[in-house]
């Protein structure tokens, strides 16, 4: 059956863990697998901006051996004249998977629905499980084993990044906590979905809106930017209302001596972190950014198994 990635719990913790394994090896030998030879075309689309994923996806299916296929939404009939499903239709006769970066997460599912070949979601407004890969690589690397590290996220809980930081962490056994005000605390669905998964994996969610106790001891310090894409009619509230939940060298202190630092990138510094912090020796986002290649390459080749 086609299995698709539209959020981090559709993958399971086995499933999460088999990816992450090779995701290391083809970072270790970056032309070890050649799957999409043939040659073979990836889509990859956007209706919002990118640079790290319009790269790294270009870059890893071309290491693969097959071609990208870069479009653009606003070039394309998909969002105007076609439905998602007609898109995916057409598409799946002709390329090997869909990559797909965009606003609803009701238009991935459509897309999924409507075809017989793998659909990624490359960032929603809902999730950015791509991403999540990628960090938990990256943390895996710096600390070793993934289950029963203490993650915080600083910042809108409720954004693509607080919910996939709540589902792969739990997913991977971690203990996720996130700080927010309440009303940017997490959806409530995505929230039992987490608390479910945590049961299987021995992980949790808290939620707080100190963010110093949020970030007491943790392993892993993360925030994202306070005006996602999409929001920025909001800037103004949004600024105020996430003010106290900025990164500090006083966050950095209260955590574990060893913690390190993550951001999915593009950074506000002086907003949601300061540059004392995103540009100190505890901060490891030049990995993180560089480990979207190597997860993602791992995902494409695992979901091309899968069939
Ligand atoms: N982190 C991330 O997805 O970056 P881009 O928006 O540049 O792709
Ligand atoms: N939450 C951010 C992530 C950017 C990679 C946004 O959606 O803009």
């Amino acid at each position: 059956m086609t299995r698709h990635l539209l959020r981090d719990d559709d993958l399971t913790a086995a499933e999460q863990s088999t990816i992450l394994d090779l995701a290391l090896e083809l970072k270790q030998d970056r032309w070890k697998l050649k799957p999409l030879a043939g040659p073979e075309t990836v889509a990859v689309i956007f209706d919002k901006s990118s640079t790290r994923t319009r790269v790294s996806f270009a870059v890893g299916i071309a290491d693969l051996g097959g071609s990208p296929l870069i479009i653009s939404t606003a070039n394309s009939q998909l969002g105007g004249k076609e439905t998602p499903s007609d898109t995916a239709r057409v598409m799946e006769r002709q390329v090997a998977a869909i990559v797909w970066r965009t606003y609803a997460q009701a238009g991935l599912e459509e897309m999924a629905r409507g075809t017989r070949v793998p659909v990624i979601n490359a960032l929603s407004d809902d999730f950015h499980p791509c991403q999540l890969l990628a960090d938990l690589l990256t943390i895996r690397e710096h600390k070793g084993e993934l289950k029963g590290l203490t993650l915080s996220f600083f910042g809108d809980g409720c954004s693509n990044m607080g919910h996939s930081y709540a589902l792969a962490g739990v997913t991977a056994g971690m203990h996720v906590r996130i700080a927010s005000p309440e009303e940017y605390a997490p959806r409530a669905d995505v929230v039992a979905d987490a608390d479910r998964r945590a049961e299987e994996t021995g992980g949790s969610l808290t939620l707080y809106t100190d963010p110093l106790e949020a970030a007491a001891g943790a392993d892993i310090i993360v925030t994202d930017t306070w005006v996602s894409m999409g929001k920025e009619e909001e800037k103004i509230a949004r600024l105020r209302d996430l003010g106290g939940y900025k990164v500090t060298t006083e966050t950095m202190q209260l955590a574990d001596p060893e913690a390190i630092f993550i951001h999915c990138l593009p950074a506000d510094r002086g907003y949601e972190v300061d540059s004392e912090v995103i540009d100190g020796p505890q901060s490891v986002v030049w990995d993180e950014a560089e480990n979207r290649l190597h997860a993602q390459k791992a995902l494409l080749v695992w979901l091309l198994q899968q069939d």
